[in-house]
């Protein structure tokens, strides 16, 4: 057995959708993380301050007896978001970020942002005031190529965009190319990304090869190997640019095993599992703390949290479910494909 004492992490992107999904996952999140960045893709999305109020409200509602967690509420930005209303939001507390999906780039997401052009009286306000913007880093041209995507988007999109607002804070979210830390490593300021837990562990073979496997497809989408290890390089760096959202995106399982399935995966319930076993094979669990705790309220400009948790590694295999149960049907959980011996001591999966 071996122990390791970390601060409670938390997550800075995650979906924890409505109603009887919200009931059926937000436990797995307030089990392990004392605060998450939530993001705003209902449908109809979060878009005003006062549907992030009601949604915050209805989040703490659904929270477990004896759970306690701060949903860290994002307003989904659209060509006609009022700055005023940002701004009021931002500085009541309330709102900690405001979301960027280009239209159609991923799960709900057609009320995105077509023409940049019209959000930016947003986003110039926003950099006046030094509210973050988390962007979906992803082009929908259909001529671009969908493993290209974040590549050309960093090019033709944000690269342009830093230019035009360099003092907006950005954090692009959920990167999956090596281009995109390179990117990030060479900015020397306004700029950081959050990197989830899957993209850590799987490359693209495992949506394709021996079959197509929908519990591995998620947007954006797994690249190759050698993506993957400079995720993992840029992760275990303690390079504070660098933390954990975990992307964790539930669908249910009639969604994803279909003829046109749903991009997301579902983490939540073994992240720190998963995350401690790949900081252990990288020889860094000295640097899963700042990944997990430090980095990202630190970019947000918000305290790391007082309370720890200990992760302790057991000699026989942790059981996780394939699936959890939620009143809106199962939901597969991500198998990461290889054992998991971490978890966290007190907190039962
Ligand atoms: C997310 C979802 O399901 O809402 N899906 C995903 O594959 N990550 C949307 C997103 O973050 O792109
Ligand atoms: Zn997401």
């Amino acid at each position: 057995m071996q122990d390791i004492t970390i601060r409670r992490p938390d997550d800075w992107h995650l979906h924890l959708r409505d109603g009887d999904m919200l009931k059926g996952v937000i436990g797995d999140t307030s089990r392990h993380f004392a605060r998450a960045i939530v993001m705003p893709n209902l449908v109809p999305p979060v878009v005003t301050t006062a549907d992030a109020k009601a949604y915050r409200e209805r989040i703490l509602a659904a929270l477990p007896q004896g759970h306690s967690f701060e949903p860290l509420m994002t307003l989904y930005l659209t060509e006609t978001t009022d700055p005023d209303d940002v701004q009021r939001g931002f500085e009541s507390g309330l709102i900690r970020a405001v979301k960027l999906y280009p239209a159609g780039a991923t799960t709900n997401s057609q009320s995105g942002v077509r023409n940049f052009e019209n959000a930016m009286p947003v986003l110039e306000r926003m950099a006046e005031i030094g509210m973050t913007l988390c962007m979906h880093g992803e082009v929908t041209a259909s001529d671009v190529d969908i493993f290209d995507r974040e590549a050309v988007f960093i090019e033709t999109v944000l690269d342009p965009l830093r230019a035009r607002v360099p003092e907006l804070r950005i954090t692009m979210e959920h990167v999956t190319t090596s281009d995109a830390v390179e990117y990030v490593k060479a900015s020397t300021k306004n700029l950081a990304a959050s990197i989830t837990t899957h993209h850590l562990i799987i490359n693209r073979n495992a949506i394709l090869v021996g079959g197509v496997r929908p519990h591995y497809y998620c947007l954006p989408v797994a690249k190759r190997e050698k993506h993957r290890l400079a995720l993992r390089a840029a992760a275990i760096s303690g390079d504070g640019r660098f933390f954990l959202g975990t992307d964790s995106a539930p669908h249910v399982d009639a969604a994803k095993e279909c003829g046109c399935g749903c991009a997301g995966i579902y983490t939540s319930i073994n992240t720190i599992s998963c995350l401690a076993h790949v900081f252990e094979q990288e020889n860094a669990l000295d640097r899963l703390e700042a990944f997990t705790s430090l980095n990202g309220p630190a970019w947000y400009g918000l305290p790391a949290n007082e309370a720890r948790v200990t992760l302790r590694k057991h000699a026989e295999p942790l059981v996780f479910p394939a699936k959890i149960e939620t009143g809106a049907g199962p939901v597969t959980v991500f198998d990461p494909m290889f054992p998991l011996h971490w978890d966290v001591v007190g907190s039962i999966a």
